[in-house]
């Protein structure tokens, strides 16, 4: 009895030091979507420009059809505002990898970033 408590305790100790770094991994990615979502409320907040949008997505439609083309580009246009938002900057920080939309994102500042937001999610 007392042999078999003591090595739960010893198999204890060894269970909560490989979880640390776990927890840690686990951690790390939580605290940066919650920056990301911070980033997505404050984006939707702003007093967004509908008719800058559409201007701006004068340059998304050449790639972006209004309707799925069964290639590689999906369809932006009716998506939810924050989907959108969330996209454009994980494709601006790098945390999302395509060549093409990290560059078009590259150009955009949040008031961009919000008027297309804005303007594509009401087509
Ligand atoms: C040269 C072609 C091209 C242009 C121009 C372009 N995109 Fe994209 N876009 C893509 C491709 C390809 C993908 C898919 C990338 C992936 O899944 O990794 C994509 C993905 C996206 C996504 C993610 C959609 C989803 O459901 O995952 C959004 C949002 C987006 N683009 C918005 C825009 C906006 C806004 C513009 C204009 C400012 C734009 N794109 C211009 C090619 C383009």
């Amino acid at each position: 009895m007392i042999q078999l408590s003591a090595r739960t305790g010893a198999m204890h100790k060894i269970g909560f030091t490989m979880l640390a770094p776990l927890l840690l991994a686990l951690w790390l990615p939580l605290s940066i979507a919650a920056d990301s979502n911070a980033d997505v409320d404050r984006i939707l907040a702003l007093e967004a420009d509908v008719d800058y949008g559409e201007y701006l997505a004068g340059d998304c439609q050449t790639c972006h059809q209004a309707v799925a083309t069964g290639g590689a580009v999906p369809v932006i246009a009716g998506q939810e505002a924050s989907y959108l938002i969330k996209a454009l900057l994980s494709f601006k920080s790098g945390e999302r990898e395509n060549q093409v939309m990290q560059s078009v994102t590259q150009g955009l500042g949040d008031e961009e970033i919000a008027a297309l937001a804005l303007y594509l999610s009401n087509l």
